[in-house]
C-alpha cells in the first residue's frame, strides 16, 4: 500500500524538539518505507481517500447519490471496540482500579516494542497533528498521532483539527499526547501482498496515563485508532482532567430553546449505542422549542471566571452508529450524511449507495458488510449492527452557532441514562450534586454492539464511563464530588434519565427520539424552577401532570408507570448497587455510601 505519492511532505513541519524526537522514536521502532507529515488539507485529504480506494480498503460510492463519499469493509474481526485488550498501564495496579485491565508500563513497552519492530515494513508513516477543540482554546488540547493506516488519517481529518496550526499552537510545549499507532501488518518484502483491511488477531490499545501516551497495536477501526476519540479525549484526559481540575466525560452537549427564546446548555452521558447522536440532534415534537449540537460524544468542561462549568466538544466530527438511523429516528444525522462521509461496515445497494437496518425502505438485494450478496431473506443483518459513518459536524443542519467556541458553552444540567428494561423512570432529578453523583455512579445499562462480546446484558457503567476512565473509577468518584463543592451553586442541575423502559410485551414504553423532548422541556423548567415534581426516595419525579405529553400516542397508565417510583425495583437494586461499590473497597467515597445508606433507608 505505499501508493503515497512522493510529493508529500517528507520534512518536519516543526522545530518541537519532544515532537522531532517523538517521530524519530517511531521512526526507529516502526521501519517505515517513507514517513509523511499531514498538513490537514483537503487536498490530502482525498489523497487518502484515492489511496485507499486504489489499494482496495475502500470503494467510491456513487457520486449522485453520496458525493465524494467511500464505503469501507473491515475484517470479521476486527469491528468494534475491544475492551478486554485495552490496558491502563499506571506506575501502580492500584491507580488503574477494580475497572482497567492494568499492565506494568515497562513491560507493556517491553511487549509492544517487539510487536512494533519493523511493523510498519513497506508502509508509508503519518505524522498526524491534531488538536481536541478549537485550536488556542484554553479548554483544547494537543496530541501527535504517528500511524500506518490511511484510514485512520482520514478519519482524523474529519474527527478532529489536523494541520499546520497545532504545530503553531504547540510551539515548543512539550503538554502533547503522543499517539502510536499501527495495524500490526507488515508489508515484509516487496512481495508481501497487503490485503483490503490490514489488522493483527494480536491487539493491544494501551494507555500510559502518567507519560500521557498511547500506544495502539493491531486494530484499524474506530475507538481501537482514531486515537484523539476515546484514547486521548477520554482515557488520557480523564487523567489530565484530575490532575488539573476539570472534566472529561463520555457525554453529548446540545443547546435548547424554548419559545421564549431562553436558552439552556445540556450535557448527557449515556454509554455506547445508547442514544447520544439522537439526542444531540433531536427534533423537537414540543411546539415552539428548538434544540441545536454542540457535539454527539465527547465533552470536556473547565470552570470559567464566573464560576461556571463551560463545555465544548472536543472533535469536529459525528463517528455514529449507522443501524437505526432513519429520517423518522434522525432526520438531522441523514441530512448530515448527504455527502463527504467515510461508511463503515454497512451494505451496499446496486445503486451504488449505502443501506442498513431501519434506515427505510428495504432494498430487494445488497452486498452485505461481509462482501457478500443480501436479500430479505438472508436471515441475516446487511450492515454489521456496529456499522458506523465518520461525518464533518459543520454539516449537521441543527449545528449551534457556538460549537466552535473557544471559551465553551456554560452547562446548565447534566443527564445520565442507560438501557433499562425495569425499574428506572422516565426521568428523575438529584437533589444536589452529591446525589446527582450517586446516581452516575450506580448507573447501569445493557450491553451494546459497540464493544466487542456478548450484548444484553446489564452491567453497572458509571457516569458512562466504565471503558473510558483512565484512573481508579473511586479516584473518579471523589473527583466529580470535588468539583461539585468548588462549584457550589453554580454547578449543573443532575437528572437521570431512561428512554428504554419495555413492557410486558417486550415493546418500548417511551417513543423516545424527538419525543425526548418532552423530558428536556421538564428539565429545562426544573432548571428554571417552574415545573412541578415530587420528591421520592431516589429523587424528584415529574408532578402528575407536568410532564407535558399533549398530542401523545402513549397510554396514561404507561405515562404513570414510566414516572412513579417501582419502591421493589429499587429494593431488589439495593444489593446489586453494593456489589457494585465494593469493588472500589476503600476508594469509594464515604459520601456515596451515605448516599446509598440514605437511598435504603427512605425506600423503606
Ligand atoms: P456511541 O457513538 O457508541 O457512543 O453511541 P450513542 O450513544 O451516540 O448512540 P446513538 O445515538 O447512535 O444510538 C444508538 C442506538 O440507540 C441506535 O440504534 C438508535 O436508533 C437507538 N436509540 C437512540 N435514541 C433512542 C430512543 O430515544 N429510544 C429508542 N428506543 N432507541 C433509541
Ligand atoms: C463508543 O463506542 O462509545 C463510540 C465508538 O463512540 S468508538 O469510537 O469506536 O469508541
Ligand atoms: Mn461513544
Amino acid at each position: 500500500m505505499s501508493v503515497q505519492s512522493k510529493t508529500a511532505p517528507e520534512e518536519a513541519k516543526t522545530t518541537n524538539p519532544k515532537v522531532l524526537a517523538f517521530v524519530e522514536e517511531a521512526k526507529k521502532l516502526f521501519n517505515p518505507e517513507q514517513v509523511v507529515w499531514c498538513d490537514g488539507s483537503k487536498k490530502e485529504y482525498q489523497r487518502m481517500l484515492k489511496s485507499l480506494v486504489d489499494g482496495g480498503t475502500a470503494l467510491w460510492l456513487n457520486p449522485e447519490k453520496r458525493p465524494n463519499s467511500i464505503l469501507v469493509r473491515s475484517d470479521p474481526l476486527d469491528v468494534a471496540r475491544v475492551e478486554d485488550q485495552t490496558y491502563i498501564c499506571s506506575k501502580s495496579k492500584d491507580d488503574a482500579g477494580p475497572t482497567n485491565n492494568w499492565f506494568d508500563p515497562a513491560e507493556m513497552k517491553a511487549t509492544l516494542t517487539k510487536l512494533y519492530d519493523g511493523a510498519m515494513a513497506g508502509r508509508t508513516m503519518y505524522v498526524v497533528p491534531y488538536s481536541m477543540g478549537p485550536v488556542g482554546s484554553p479548554i483544547a488540547g494537543i496530541g501527535v498521532m504517528v500511524t500506518d493506516s490511511a484510514y485512520a488519517v482520514a478519519n482524523m481529518h474529519i474527527m478532529t483539527r489536523v494541520g499546520d496550526q497545532v504545530w503553531k499552537a504547540l510551539g515548543q510545549s512539550e503538554d502533547f499526547v503522543r499517539g502510536m499507532h499501527t495495524v500490526g501488518y507488515p508489508l515484509s518484502t516487496p512481495a508481501t501482498a497487503d490485503v483490503p483491511w490490514p489488522c493483527n488477531k494480536t491487539k493491544y490499545i494501551s494507555h500510559f496515563p502518567e507519560t500521557r501516551e498511547i500506544w495502539s497495536y493491531g486494530s484499524g477501526y474506530g475507538g481501537n485508532a482514531l486515537l484523539g476519540k476515546k484514547c486521548h479525549a477520554l482515557r488520557i484526559a480523564s487523567v489530565k482532567a484530575r490532575d488539573e481540575g476539570w472534566m472529561a466525560e463520555h457525554m453529548l452537549i446540545l443547546k435548547l430553546t424554548n419559545p421564549q427564546g431562553k436558552v439552556k446548555f445540556i450535557a448527557a452521558a449515556f454509554p455506547s449505542a445508547c442514544g447520544k447522536t439522537n439526542l444531540a440532534m433531536l427534533n423537537p415534537t414540543v411546539p415552539g422549542w428548538k434544540a441545536e449540537t454542540i457535539g454527539d460524544d465527547i465533552c470536556w468542561m473547565k470552570f470559567g471566571d464566573d464560576g461556571r462549568l463551560y463545555a465544548i466538544n472536543p472533535e469536529t466530527g459525528f463517528f455514529g452508529v449507522a443501524p437505526g438511523t432513519s429520517n423518522e429516528s434522525n432526520v438531522n444525522a441523514m441530512k448530515t450524511l448527504h455527502a463527504n462521509c467515510i461508511y463503515s461496515n454497512v451494505a451496499l445497494t446496486d445503486d451504488g449507495d449505502v443501506w442498513w437496518e431501519q434506515m427505510g425502505t428495504t432494498p430487494e438485494h445488497t452486498v452485505d458488510w461481509m462482501r457478500r450478496s443480501w436479500t430479505p431473506s438472508s436471515g441475516r443483518p446487511a450492515a454489521h449492527p456496529n456499522a458506523r459513518f465518520t461525518a464533518p459536524a459543520a454539516q449537521c443542519p441543527v449545528i449551534a452557532k457556538e460549537w466552535e467556541d473557544p471559551k465553551g458553552v456554560p452547562i446548565d444540567a447534566i443527564l445520565f441514562g442507560g438501557r433499562r428494561a425495569s425499574v428506572v423512570p422516565l426521568v428523575t432529578e438529584a437533589e444536589n450534586w452529591q446525589q446527582g453523583t450517586f446516581l452516575g455512579a450506580i448507573m447501569a445499562s445493557e450491553k451494546t454492539a459497540a464493544a466487542s462480546g456478548v450484548k444484553g446484558d446489564i452491567r453497572r457503567d458509571p457516569m458512562a464511563m466504565l471503558p473510558f476512565c483512565g484512573y481508579h473509577m473511586g479516584d473518579y468518584f471523589a473527583h466529580w464530588l470535588k468539583m461539585g463543592e468548588k462549584g457550589g451553586a453554580k454547578m449543573p442541575k443532575i437528572f437521570y434519565v431512561n428512554w428504554f423502559r419495555k413492557n410486558g410485551d417486550g415493546k418500548f414504553m417511551w417513543p423516545g427520539y424527538s419525543e425526548n423532548s418532552r423530558v428536556l422541556k421538564w428539565i429545562f423548567e426544573r432548571c428554571d424552577g417552574t415545573a412541578k415534581a415530587v420528591d421520592t426516595p431516589i429523587g424528584k419525579l415529574p408532578a402528575e401532570g407536568a410532564l407535558d405529553v399533549s398530542g401523545l400516542k402513549v397510554t396514561p397508565d404507561d405515562i404513570n408507570e414510566l414516572t412513579t417510583l417501582d419502591r421493589e425495583g429499587w429494593k431488589a437494586e439495593l444489593p446489586l448497587i453494593k456489589e457494585h461499590f465494593a469493588t472500589f473497597g476503600a476508594k469509594l467515597p464515604k459520601a456515596l455510601n451515605a448516599e446509598l445508606a440514605s437511598l435504603e433507608k427512605r425506600l423503606g
